[in-house]
């Protein structure tokens, strides 16, 4: 397959000059001819297309971009889709954050109550996103997509639209990995990980570099010092995102076996979590303040003055890893992949329909899992509970059932009991009006 066209949906997102710079940097193996930003925000994406504009006259000059709000225009004959759409944007963060931490409980975009909110706002936008591709889009296309809460969003895609052509992926892990380069003193590209899990809710099990197992060394450094190294990752580098890495080390040092994904901290250290954090300035105003604002005020001072500093946005795992994974699906390469992928036995014990993130080969074939196999009571018991919260969540969404998605904000090892979920999810049901399917 050829990679002619690429569309990226959410074309006003903070990560798409990041995202357009991985695709253009990669013209001698994956060379694009056309790119298209679409957005329901044209303002937005306008905006954010000022700075694009430039990276392409930049790096490939000879690559035409677009931008529009028409979806037909967006996905005709398209070749891949890159999603990155946030539901409710930034506003609609906040609350997901501030409202379960008003109660007490975990506030996070993408974990405990907040995922689950975010969860029932996205399921449906992203369904007609699909519908619009299946119906414009060249029929072997593929569509990446990062759009979260990606583990509810993939689960409900596979229940509502199962033979969708959708990849759901996350770049935590890949920058947990370009962590561990460094700390092994080795290029990223050289760690082979085996990990399980759902999405934000994953062990590595074992590290290999060249064929070697590298593990024991860095369970040492992650019982020390947790995910943080010599050279910060580029995209989580901030102080939460720091304080985040150093919690690494306090999971290890109870649960030694497997090195745990960043986001069990909102679960193994929920009540920490909910006494350290500020219910009145959340990740949400730090990204306000810090990603978003620089970007815009960048584009504001292009527009008076026609220049922009191009260190001012990241390409990162984020933008290196969708390109990565996109160039493999069209030329044989050996690529191997963390993907959010169906069940389907790879981990036994768990549920065939339940969606795990697992290693993955990936060629213009597709994709062939990596089998796991069993995993131990514990990690088993974790999953088995945060798979059964948001299967509900699914169901009560497309059901628009109140009792069910209950059940799920219930069942989140982030609430304490079903008082505290029900005070959340009926402040989130206000805060959603316009946004969440109608449950009754
Ligand atoms: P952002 O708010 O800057 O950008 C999102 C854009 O999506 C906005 O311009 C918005 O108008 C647009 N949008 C909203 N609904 C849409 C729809 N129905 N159709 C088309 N466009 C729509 O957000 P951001 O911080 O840049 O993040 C973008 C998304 O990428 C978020 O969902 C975020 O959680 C996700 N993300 C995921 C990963 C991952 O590991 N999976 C990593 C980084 C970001
Ligand atoms: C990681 C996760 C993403 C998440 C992002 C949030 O990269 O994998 O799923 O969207 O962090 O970062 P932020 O800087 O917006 O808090
Ligand atoms: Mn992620």
């Amino acid at each position: 397959m050829e990679p002619k066209i690429i569309t990226i949906a959410g074309g006003g997102s903070t990560y798409t000059p990041g995202v357009v710079k991985a695709i253009l940097s990669k013209k001698d193996t994956f060379p694009v001819k056309e790119i298209r930003a679409y957005d329901i925000d044209a303002e937005r994406q306008d905006d954010v297309a000022i700075i694009v504009r430039e990276v392409v006259k930049a790096n490939c000059p000879e690559c035409v971009f677009t931008t529009t709000t028409d979806p037909e225009v967006a996905f005709r004959d398209t070749d891949f889709v890159f999603a990155q759409i946030r539901v409710g944007k930034y506003a609609m963060r906040e609350q997901d954050e501030k409202i379960p931490l008003r109660h007490g409980a975990v506030g996070q975009e993408t974990c405990g109550c907040g995922g689950l909110a975010y969860g029932m706002r996205t399921i449906f936008p992203m369904v007609e996103i699909l519908d619009m591709v299946e119906k414009y889009a060249n029929p072997n296309h593929w569509i990446l997509n990062y759009s979260n809460p990606a583990a509810i969003v993939a689960l409900a895609l596979k229940k509502l639209r199962p033979n969708a052509r959708i990849i759901n992926i996350c770049d935590m892990p890949v920058a947990i990995m370009n962590g561990m380069a460094d700390i092994l003193h080795c290029d990223p590209h050289d760690i082979v990980p085996d990990y399980f899990g759902l999405n934000h809710f994953g062990w590595f099990t074992d590290i290999w570099v060249n064929g070697e197992s590298r593990f024991d060394e860095l369970k040492k450094h992650v019982l020390e010092h947790g995910y943080l190294c010599d050279v910060p990752d580029e995209q989580h580098w901030e102080p939460s995102w720091v304080h985040t890495y150093g919690n690494a080390k306090t999971i290890m040092q109870r649960f030694g076996d497997y090195l745990p994904n960043t986001y069990l901290q909102y679960y193994l250290l929920s009540q920490d979590i909910v006494d350290e954090s500020n219910p009145d300035h959340t990740r949400a105003n730090e990204v306000m303040e810090g990603r978003e604002k620089t970007l815009f005020d960048a584009i504001a001072r292009y527009k008076e003055t026609g220049s922009y500093d191009d260190g001012m946005f990241v390409v990162g795992a984020h933008g290196t890893f969708i390109v990565d994974l996109a160039e493999s699906l069209c030329r044989e390469n050996g690529g191997r992949y963390l993907l959010i992928v169906k069940n389907e036995g790879a981990v036994a014990d768990l549920p065939d329909d339940a969606m795990v993130e697992i290693p993955c080969y990936v060629s213009p074939r597709g994709v062939e899992k990596v089998s796991v196999g069993h995993i131990p009571t514990f990690y088993k018991g974790m999953i088995e509970q945060q798979y059964a919260s948001e299967k509900c969540l699914v169901e009560g969404a497309i059901e628009g059932s109140y009792q069910k998605v209950l059940m799920a904000f219930s069942l989140n090892k982030t609430v304490k009991s079903s008082t505290q979920a029900q005070a959340i999810l009926d402040e989130m049901i206000d805060a959603n009006k316009g946004y969440w399917p109608e449950l009754v």
